[in-house]
């Protein structure tokens, strides 16, 4: 059975909650006639209530952009899983490369994100990928495997089955720079041979977006890789009728 695609927005540190509202009308409009593709976007948390509120019933589904691994304590500053998931939030982003980079993101808190994720009753969209120094070094493959190791530690088959793999590679993250079509391919379908660990449906099932630099421009042909089943996207997230060419794109 054909993998269903899915297109996420990660709108990162933009949009607050008046802007956010604007951009998820604007959405609501440009993504009216989509039914086959499943679509969510990442507003700032402090927007993810204006932003659902304006999504609801339109098949738009709202992802956290981040969640702290406790239910609730004194962690000044953070939100659990549980907090998010009273917005009706679906997803949660774990381990994208800004947080690992700039906020101390381990393995091990990744790992305590997707599971705290799967506690709270949403999906963790868990993402992995190399830097240029990494890539240079030939090292592609072993930071691929160490990030899905630690990331998917501990987790049943079915809840591994039930995650999304983002295969971002950092050098194309906001740069421009986009990972070729065989690159891309060539990294998902190392990451899909990696989950053959896990009982046969585990593999076939999960969904492997790529992200980086997806334009509307590059997207297509990005999305045609076998493995590729969906595209993670930031900058063109943030303009609603870009982000609805990659939506267009993922059905062509
Ligand atoms: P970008 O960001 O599309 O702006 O490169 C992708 C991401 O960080 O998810």
């Amino acid at each position: 059975m054909a993998r269903r695609p899915f297109i996420a927005g990660n709108w990162k540190m933009n949009k607050g909650p008046n802007e956010a509202d604007e951009l998820a009308r604007e959405l609501k409009s440009a993504l009216a006639g989509n039914t086959a593709v499943d679509v969510a976007v990442a507003p700032p948390s402090i927007s993810i209530p204006a932003v659902a509120a304006r999504l609801q019933h339109t098949g738009i589904q709202v992802a956290a952009q981040d969640l702290h691994p406790q239910v609730s304590g004194a962690f000044t500053g953070q939100i659990s899983g549980e907090m998010i998931r009273q917005l009706g939030v679906a997803y949660a982003l774990c381990g994208h490369s800004e947080r690992r980079a700039l906020f101390g993101d381990t393995d091990v808190i990744v790992n305590a994100k997707v599971k705290a994720a799967f506690r709270a009753g949403l999906l963790p969209v868990l993402c992995v990928g190399e830097t240029l120094e990494q890539r240079d070094g030939g090292q592609v493959e072993a930071v691929i495997e160490a990030q899905l190791s630690g990331g998917l530690e501990g987790l049943e088959a079915d809840q591994v089955a039930a995650v999304t793999l983002a295969y971002e590679p950092v050098w194309a993250i906001g740069t421009g720079r986009t990972a070729s079509p065989a690159q891309a391919q060539e990294v998902h379908a190392f990451i899909r041979g990696w989950l053959g660990r896990y009982p046969d449906y585990v593999a076939r099932t999960v969904r492997i977006q790529y992200g980086g630099s997806v334009k509307p421009g590059n997207a297509a042909e990005l999305l045609a890789q076998p493995d590729i089943d969906g595209a993670l996207v930031g900058g063109a997230a943030l303009n609603a009728e870009s982000f609805a060419a990659i939506v267009a794109a993922a059905t062509a």
